[in-house]
Order: structure tokens, then C-alpha cells, then sequence
């Protein structure tokens, strides 16, 4: 389906001005358009070729990811890892980031509790993402989960109707709809846990035709 219409002929993704990630990175590094930069440990950039055809987007940096300066290392992207591996593509030929580059969370004692990003907070880093997607130049997206999904396309596309569909909006790479993998984290059910891992890594699979050999 073309999506296009649902956007408006408004909607761009306004982005930053760099040549390659590097000097993208370098300057996100300095990021205060809004206030996530002030208690989370460091940006969280995101990684990978800038030849690679598949750019993967989850919400934002969780507490591992902080910490570790990298995306997906946590328990959600030790489960990306896998569910990429069965659905045959290749994490280390992805560009991996997120739509929020900076560690939004509670603190809880000891412990930080993950927080979820808002509209403006989503849009001010839409500003790092719509860079990364012009000097990638991926020949698809998977927005995994609704807050990379709102960064990518807006807040008229919602996930549960296009879970698991290839969208072509005008002006954009194509994107994949899916879930995001902490989704499969939180489910209690051992038999829904499975049919759900399933089903994310089917529609991962739909991706594999785009990342040739
Ligand atoms: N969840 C995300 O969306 N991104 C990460 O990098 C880690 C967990």
C-alpha cells in the first residue's frame, strides 16, 4: 500500500546537514534539542555500514545500551540477534539505531527503570534518524515498534494494521512494520511467547529479499 496520502503533502522528516555518519555522529554528540541528553550516560548513536541496505530502528537506548555507548545489546537485542539470524538476515550487514538516541528513564532505588519517549522528543531526534536515512540510503527500513514507526511515518500510521506490511511512501525508503523485540520479552505465556516470536521473525523475513548477497 502507498501510504502517501496519509502524511500530507506537509509531512517531510526534517533532518541535520552532514556528508557521512561520522561527522553526523560527531555532531548528535552535542545534541540538546531536548532535555534526555542531561541524565542519560552518553548518546547512543547508531551503527553499521553506510553501504548497508537494511537500516533496523527501535525506540531508544535502554539501560545496557547507555552504558555500553551501542544499540541493541541488551536482552532485546540479544532476541533481535536471533530472530535476524532465523529469519536470514545478517545483523552485522544492518545499520542498527533508534528513533530516540538518548536513555529516557526512572530512577528506582538501585535501579533505572525504562521510560517511554514522547511526541517532542520523538520528533526533536527525527532530526538524527532523517539524517541517517539520507547517507544510508537504505533500500528498506523495519521500524520495530509504533515509537520507531511515529518517527519514521507519522502519527496517522498506526502498527497493529500494518504489522507486518512493506509501506512505499513517496520520498522515503520503503518500511517494514513490525513489533519491537521487548514486546516478545514481556509476554508471560510460553505458547504465545512462541507463536508471537514466530510471527516477528516471518515478518523479518520479508526483509531478506532486500539485503542481496
Ligand atoms: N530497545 C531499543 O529500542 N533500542 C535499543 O537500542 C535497546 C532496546
Amino acid at each position: 500500500m502507498n501510504v502517501a496520502s496519509k502524511f500530507g503533502p506537509a509531512f517531510t522528516l526534517e533532518s541535520a546537514d552532514a556528508t557521512n555518519l561520522d561527522q553526523l555522529r560527531h555532531q548528535a554528540e552535542g545534541c540538546t534539542r531536548c532535555e534526555l541528553y542531561k541524565n542519560a550516560t552518553q548518546l547512543v548513536f547508531g551503527e553499521g555500514s553506510q553501504k548497508a541496505e537494511i537500516m533496523l530502528v527501535g525506540e531508544q537506548p535502554g539501560d545496557k545500551e547507555d552504558i555500553a555507548g551501542r544499540p541493541f545489546v541488551g536482552p532485546a537485542g540479544r532476541l533481535l540477534d536471533l530472530c535476524l539470524e532465523e529469519a536470514g538476515l545478517d545483523r552485522s550487514r544492518c545499520y542498527v539505531t533508534n528513533a530516540v538516541k538518548h536513555f529516557k528513564f526512572e530512577p528506582r532505588g538501585k535501579r533505572r527503570l525504562h521510560s517511554k519517549p514522547n511526541a517532542g522528543e520523538i520528533q526533536r531526534c527525527s532530526w538524527w534518524l532523517g539524517a541517517e536515512i539520507e547517507i544510508v540510503q537504505p533500500k528498506l527500513v523495519i521500524a520495530l515498534g509504533a515509537t520507531a514507526l511515529y518517527s519514521l511515518l507519522g502519527a496517522k500510521v498506526k502498527l497493529t494494521p500494518e504489522r507486518g506490511h512493506i509501506l512505499t511512501p513517496a520520498n522515503h525508503p520503503p518500511v517494514l512494520v513490525t513489533i519491537h523485540p521487548s514486546f516478545l520479552l514481556r509476554i508471560r505465556e510460553s505458547d504465545d511467547a512462541d507463536r508471537q516470536r514466530a510471527i516477528f521473525v516471518e515478518d523479518l523475513h520479508k526483509a531478506a529479499q532486500y539485503q542481496g548477497n
